[in-house]
Formats: C-alpha cells, sequence, structure tokens
C-alpha cells in the first residue's frame, strides 16, 4: 500500500474520460500549453511524479529518468514508442505502456487517403480551382495514377500494414508485402505476395510503410530503394520519418525518380518551413495525423490511462510496450 496519493503527470490536455480515470486513482497534474513541455520542464514535472502520461513528442531519455527518482509507470498515448529509451527504462524495472490496436483502422484509412490523393493528385486539384485558374474540362486535365489493378507495396506487415491490405484488396488492387519474415497465415486470405525489398520496390505502383523506427529502419528507404522504385511510382509514409532519407527522397522527387509521395511523418516535425518538399507540387504533406478521430483518439487515451493506473497499483500492464 502506497503511503502517499500517487501522483502523476500528463504531458498535454487528453480526452475527458481518460482524465477522470487519472483523476480517480492518482493526483493528476496536466501540462497546460498546446505545444509539449521543453526537458527541462519535463525533467522538472517529473521529479515527485510516480507515473507518466506521456505523448510521441515527449522524449523519455536516461536524465529524464535520474531526476524522476519516484517513477514507476510510464504510459505513452501513441503505438510507436521509439522517443521512450527503453533500455534505459527497463535498467531501472519501469513498466513501460503503449496503444497497439486501437488505432490499426484509423492510420490504415489515413494512408489509404494518402494513396488515393497521390494518385489522383487530390491537393494539387484543390489548389489549382482555389487559385482561379480552373478554365474548362480538358482531356488531360490534372489527370492521375488508375488505384484499381496497380499493385502496392507494403513495408511491415503488422497490424496497420495488415490493415491497408484489407483496403487495397477492396480496391481491386494487387498487394504485395515486405518483412522481417513471411506471415502466409494472414497474407494468403488476402491474396498479398512476400516479396523481398528490392523485387517488391521495382513491382509496385504505390509503396507504403508500416514498419517502426528502429536503428534497422533508420533509414529504411534511401537513394538505393529508391532508384528500385518505379518512376510512376508513389511513395506513402505513415510510419515515422527517418525511416525515409529524406535528401534522397527529395531528390527523388524533385528530378521525378518517383511520381510522388505522400506523407504524414518526418524526419523533424513540425516540418521545418524552409522544408524543400514544400516547393514540389507532386508531395501531399500532412501534420502527423494518421490516428487522428476523435473516437480512436477517445480509445488511445484510454488504453494509455488503464496502462498507467493498473502500474501505480503495483498490477501487470493490460498493453505492456513488449
Ligand atoms: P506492428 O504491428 O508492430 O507492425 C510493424 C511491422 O513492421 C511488423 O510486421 C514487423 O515485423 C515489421 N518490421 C519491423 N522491423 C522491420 C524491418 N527492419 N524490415 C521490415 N519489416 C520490419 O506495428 P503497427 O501497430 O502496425 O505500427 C507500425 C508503426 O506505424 C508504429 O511503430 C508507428 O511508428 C507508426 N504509426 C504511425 C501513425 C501515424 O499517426 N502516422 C499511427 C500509428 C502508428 P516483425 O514481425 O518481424 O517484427
Ligand atoms: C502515432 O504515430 C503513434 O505511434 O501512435
Amino acid at each position: 500500500m502506497a503511503l502517499h496519493e500517487p501522483r502523476v503527470f500528463v504531458t498535454r490536455r487528453i480526452p475527458d474520460r481518460a482524465l477522470r480515470l487519472l483523476q480517480a486513482h492518482a493526483d493528476t497534474r496536466v501540462w497546460p500549453d498546446p505545444l509539449p513541455p521543453i526537458p527541462d520542464a519535463l525533467r522538472h514535472e517529473c521529479a515527485r511524479a510516480d507515473g507518466l502520461f506521456c505523448l510521441l513528442t515527449d522524449h523519455v531519455d536516461a536524465a529524464l529518468l535520474d531526476a524522476a527518482p519516484r517513477l514507476k509507470v510510464i504510459s505513452t498515448m501513441s503505438v510507436g514508442y521509439d522517443h521512450i529509451e527503453v533500455d534505459a527504462c527497463r535498467a531501472r524495472n519501469l513498466l513501460l505502456g503503449y496503444t497497439p490496436g486501437v488505432l490499426d483502422d484509423a492510420t490504415a484509412d489515413l494512408a489509404f487517403a494518402l494513396l488515393m490523393a497521390t494518385a489522383r493528385r487530390i491537393a494539387e486539384a484543390d489548389r489549382y480551382v482555389r487559385a482561379g485558374e480552373w478554365r474548362t474540362w480538358s482531356p488531360d486535365l490534372l489527370t492521375g495514377a488508375e488505384v484499381h489493378d496497380a499493385t502496392l507495396g507494403l513495408i511491415g506487415f503488422g497490424r496497420i500494414g495488415q490493415a491497408v491490405a484489407r483496403r487495397a484488396v477492396g480496391f481491386g488492387m494487387r498487394v504485395g508485402y515486405a518483412s522481417r519474415a513471411p506471415r502466409p497465415e494472414v497474407a494468403e486470405p488476402l491474396g498479398a505476395e512476400y516479396l523481398p525489398l528490392e523485387a517488391l520496390l521495382r513491382r509496385s505502383d504505390f509503396v507504403s510503410l508500416h514498419v517502426p523506427l528502429t536503428p534497422e529502419t533508420s533509414p529504411l528507404i534511401g537513394a538505393r530503394e529508391l532508384a528500385w522504385m518505379k518512376p510512376t511510382a508513389r511513395l506513402i509514409n505513415t510510419s515515422r520519418g527517418p525511416v525515409v532519407d529524406p535528401g534522397a527522397l527529395t531528390n527523388a522527387l524533385a528530378e521525378g525518380r518517383i511520381a510522388g509521395a505522400g506523407l504524414d511523418v518526418f524526419e523533424t516535425e513540425p516540418l521545418p518551413m524552409d522544408s524543400p518538399l514544400l516547393r514540389l507540387p507532386n508531395v501531399t504533406l500532412l501534420p502527423h495525423i494518421g490516428s487522428a478521430t476523435v473516437a480512436t483518439r477517445e480509445k488511445m487515451a484510454r488504453m494509455a490511462a488503464e496502462n498507467l493506473v493498473a502500474g501505480l497499483r503495483g498490477q501487470p500492464l493490460p498493453h505492456p510496450i513488449p
């Protein structure tokens, strides 16, 4: 039995139901600003905290852990956990939670929206209408690429990659995937073919990335891999920015070595306003909104709160980081 009411620090405002759950179990302080706490502020806020509810914008490193001697549990409201130095946390016996599964469909929808947007030049067409350039219907106005009958190459065939595959099948696409190991039990019902990375990139009309950011995937797609892609192909990235070499991608897009890209994630977020990507018409840019539906964010917050409460009570987390 704890001698004091546990203290929790939450690094941003979160949906009400999740917040109420935390408040029912702990003295809960919420960072009030719309921007994340800078590292100094985060260390200060965690100095007396037993639990930390964080987001993917909060870097959890050894310096933070050293400044937070009472911390028992860290729960991130995200499925990606590359912002957490897991080894440093494990060395201190901290419990770690994340939010797998509840955001698969929302994120897959967004990846597919980017695929459709790059194929049919949606953002470009919207800019065209707003700029008053629309004079008439014409046979070659803003013509794009077909989605049905096209080949989609998925890199990473876990929860979200598989959800994208299900959508692609509904759109009449052929689906291939590259992963560290074949997954015949899920691939076969979808008709998805396992291919080595090079063959997948050479064959695909659309390539969509669904790997976590790890030392092995940072970057997974560089100049060599982009050169394997067809000049008519489009790259979709809803995984993490550093999975793609940003300089190599900008060059490939600017020189027309690939036809387009749809990007939700970037090496530096927010995307700096001097990024050359902002000047390229064949790129659709989104501000890391893969899981951003009201319902999904509520589920993620709830799941992260449940993880945190379990950890504070000394119970196993329902969704521990593996
Ligand atoms: P997941 O279920 O763990 O799937 C990841 C897949 O990547 C697994 O199949 C894994 O294969 C594979 N993989 C790992 N390293 C690889 C490598 N070096 N080469 C090829 N494949 C590799 O994860 P998820 O839930 O689908 O999420 C994937 C990522 O999406 C998250 O980590 C996060 O970064 C990102 N994400 C972004 C948004 C957004 O808002 N844009 C939203 C949600 C998630 P093994 O089975 O061999 O490990
Ligand atoms: C979003 O990017 C997540 O990892 O949940």
